[in-house]
């Protein structure tokens, strides 16, 4: 195994290399590291579900590089996904779309529909245009576990199961992207992101469609499941006006810089773990913005125990 490398271009055509054997990679993004396979390669998209141990009717995220690669992957474009990744790509932005016949059903857990985004992150683009193929890329973690923001995160957690991890830093945003379900006369976010819903809101308003209130449907995306993106630690969520009870456990504001708290908190959760830590007061954010997302993560964070 490669382990760590850095994200140079002698790295990049190391990982094209990896990529063109079939291999999976630690990716870079910047919402949290990928574990990446060429979308063309059957046996790459199998090593993916094995080495996370993701059940396979659970679908992965196909990255592209340009906007304009959407259309080869979809059967079918609404206007008001097309407002949405006008204005958020490239960025942290996943919409659903009916998907192409060429598109493995492997990638999409045996769905109709495929999820699809354009990585803000250089590196990341950069691996995917000397490919010369889209990547499917879940997050780097075992099914279930905390997401990884670092590099070592991902060796950690995955070994010599991946070719090798690209080094691209901290993630920027550290939580994951924003899931729309583009496939409805009504688009549904199933997942909550950097990407606000005042944002989705807004963006569809100018394709005059609204964002429905509700997920409802066949679309639930898997990270909705209750209890998911765990740590070992017990966490206990408080809202700010009650505040936080002063026991000696170990105290994670996500409420004073949310933005912050986003960026910083797998790799806190993680530390909790590795110091052993049983038990954490968590002081969420307040509903709003990226509050909604650190919100849904922190929920099932401590969903479960
Ligand atoms: O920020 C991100 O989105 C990161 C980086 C690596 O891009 N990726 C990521 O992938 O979070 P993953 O596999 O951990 O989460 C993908 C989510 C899952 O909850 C999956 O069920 C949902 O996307 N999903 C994928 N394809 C779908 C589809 N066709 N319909 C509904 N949900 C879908
Ligand atoms: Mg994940």
């Amino acid at each position: 195994m490669t382990g760590v490398i850095r994200a140079d271009q002698a790295g990049i055509t190391l990982a094209v290399e990896a990529l063109r054997r079939g291999d999976v990679i630690g990716l870079p993004t910047e919402t949290v590291y990928g574990l990446a396979g060429d979308l063309s390669n059957v046996a790459a998209l199998q090593k993916i579900f094995a080495v996370k141990g993701r059940p396979y009717d659970h679908p992965l995220i196909v990255h592209i590089a340009e906007t304009q690669q959407l259309d080869a992957l979809a059967s079918e474009v609404s206007d008001a996904c097309r407002a949405l990744v006008e204005q958020c790509w490239p960025g942290p932005l996943t919409v659903i779309v009916r998907a192409a016949k060429s598109v493995s059903r492997i990638a999409t857990g045996g769905r109709d529909t495929v999820a699809v985004r354009v990585p803000a992150h250089l590196v990341a683009r950069a691996v995917i245009t000397e490919l010369g193929s889209p990547l499917a890329a879940p997050s780097a973690n075992r099914f279930g576990r905390v997401s990884p923001t670092l590099a070592h995160h991902v060796t950690r957690d995955l070994g010599a199961d991946v070719a090798l991890v690209l080094d691209g830093g901290p993630c920027d945003i550290g939580v994951e992207s924003t899931i729309v379900d583009c496939t409805l006369a009504q688009p549904q976010i199933l997942r909550p992101g950097a990407i606000t819903h005042d944002e989705v809101r807004q963006i569809l308003a100018t394709a005059a469609v609204t964002l429905a209130d509700h997920v409802t449907g066949p679309s639930r995306a898997s990270g909705m499941l209750e209890r998911h993106y765990a740590p070992a630690a017990c966490l206990v969520l408080h809202e700010l006006a009650s505040g936080v009870p002063a026991d000696g456990f170990p105290v994670l504001d996500c409420a004073s810089d949310p933005v912050q708290a986003a960026h910083g908190l797998y790799a806190s959760l993680r530390a909790f773990d590795d110091a052993d830590v049983s038990t954490v007061h968590v002081l969420l954010p307040r509903a709003e913005g990226l509050g909604y997302a650190l919100r849904d993560r922190l929920n099932k964070a401590a969903a479960g125990h």
